[in-house]
């Protein structure tokens, strides 16, 4: 029997790659990616961007869904794996404890306020709302969870349940009893719930993912309060603002914010090995495990795992040496900067908005020459945005993502590595792309009708 090579596999594959995940794994998912044109054959990457198995670059403005902050196959972090495969390291001793999940742990307490001194690792983020929802309600012997309304917290049942949007939950239920949900932004809301006192925890994004929608000013200040006043603990996900996303290593730094619970993951780990993570108090932590037979009251069989601590070392390095924390402030603004005169550019463009390098820009009905717009809005509401993602990916080699079900906002959320001119080049392909849109010729509308599986 010949030996097993990766490189004759992803080779004998090449072209082959969305077949292949049409029989095996995804038929409907291979569909759509024929349909809206993102059907090829990725050879490789490196940092901010991608190549096709023609050669073609294209810049990555996804960042695999915010995971690779420290850029794709980042050197340094492929370096500190190998070192560790080469150790052959006990790896997880279940019943032992190793040191590479203290150093981790120790390196991201460094980076938290005192308040946060434990942490519970995962294997994703939505692991880490799980233990979040489960350990909160066990500290706090409190059985309802409130979170916001358009909140992204992951898809499994707890985190589901926290997820307000039906485009997630229909099909799923029951869901978890005891969740409640309240318009992000909306203080007086939150205290109603808050005021009854039997509130384990309240769950936010301090940018929600979905549509990019920055907190409003006094809001999240507001919200710990509250929840201090009422003895709920206040959890804030970072699964996608952390690790530098908004401009700061964690974005409640912001608002100078001293949460109970953090949920983290993503790009921990550089975007090479499955991780997450809850920090979170003492108090919560002591309240769980609080005697030898309660030791174990959560984990799973890989968390730690031994790989993803190398990695996450390896990243919380990388941000630090290259500087991509600051980085990605300086160019957020320049992002910002180079996108905002779209807005009057453009009647369609209705903002322009992010922090650090979470960005979006959203698309409304304009005033005058309406008619294609609305046309395609009827078709199916924010179809517009699929309109620019589109013809970013054909004709400029920018890949982007719609930013929720049914909104008209385009998200980007490069690596922290992309340069200022890529930045300028994505801001003139956008403009492009805009004034091409606006214009909709009838293919182009036959293009979202398709996109949209209307036809
Ligand atoms: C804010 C937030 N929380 C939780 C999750 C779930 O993380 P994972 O996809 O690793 O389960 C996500 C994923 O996008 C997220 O954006």
């Amino acid at each position: 029997m010949s030996d097993l090579s990766i490189t004759q596999l992803v080779e004998s594959q090449r072209r082959r790659e969305v077949d292949l995940w049409g029989r095996t794994i995804n038929p409907q998912f291979a569909r759509v990616l024929r349909t809206i044109g993102f059907d090829r054959s990725w050879a490789r990457a490196k940092g901010q961007y991608l190549w096709d198995a023609d050669g073609n670059r294209f810049l990555d403005m996804l960042g695999g869904f915010g995971m690779f902050n420290v850029g794709r196959n980042n050197p340094r972090v492929r370096a500190a794996l190998e070192e560790a495969l080469a150790l052959d390291l006990p790896g997880s001793v279940q019943l032992g404890a190793t040191a590479l999940p203290g150093l981790l742990a120790e390196e991201l307490l460094r980076r938290l306020p005192p308040r946060l001194e434990r942490i519970q690792f995962t294997s994703s983020g939505t692991e880490a709302i799980e233990a979040a929802i489960k350990l909160g309600r066990a500290a706090v012997r409190r059985e309802r969870v409130v979170a916001c309304d358009h909140g992204f917290h992951g898809l499994t049942l707890g985190s589901l349940s926290a997820n307000a949007n039906a485009e997630f939950t229909r099909r799923f239920g029951p869901l978890l009893p005891g969740f409640s949900h309240v318009p992000f932004g909306d203080l007086e809301a939150l205290e109603e719930e808050l005021r009854r006192e039997d509130v384990a925890l309240f769950l936010v994004e301090p940018v929600q993912g979905k549509g990019v929608n920055v907190a409003p000013p006094g809001y999240l200040e507001g919200a710990q309060e509250l929840c201090r006043r009422y003895g709920t603990l206040f959890c804030v996900d970072e699964v996608q603002t952390g690790f530098g996303r908004t401009g700061r290593m964690f974005a409640f730094e912001h608002w100078g914010l001293e949460p109970d619970l953090v949920p983290v993951a993503k790009s921990l780990s550089g975007g090479y090995v499955p991780v997450g993570g809850l920090v979170m108090s003492r108090a919560v932590h002591e309240a769980v495990y609080d005697s030898m037979e309660n030791a174990v009251a959560h984990g799973s069989t890989f968390a730690p795992n031994e790989l993803a601590m190398v990695a996450g070392l390896a990243t919380l390095h990388e941000l630090d040496e290259q500087g991509l924390v600051e980085r990605s402030a300086r160019l957020g603004e320049r992002l910002l900067e180079l996108t905002r005169p779209l807005v009057d550019e453009h009647e369609v463009v209705r903002e322009v908005r992010g922090l650090g390098l979470m960005w979006a820009i959203e698309f409304g009905e304009p005033a005058r020459r309406a008619r294609t717009y609305r046309f395609v809005d009827r078709m199916q509401p924010g179809l517009f945005a699929q309109l620019i993602v589109g013809p970013l990916f054909s004709e400029h080699r920018v890949v982007s993502q719609v930013a929720g079900h049914r909104m008209a906002v385009v998200k980007g959320l490069p690596p922290l590595c992309v340069t200022e001119q890529d930045l300028e080049e994505f801001a003139e392909a956008l403009d492009a792309v805009i004034r091409k849109a606006q214009r909709l010729p009838r293919s182009l509308a036959a293009f979202a009708m398709t996109a949209a599986g209307i036809r």
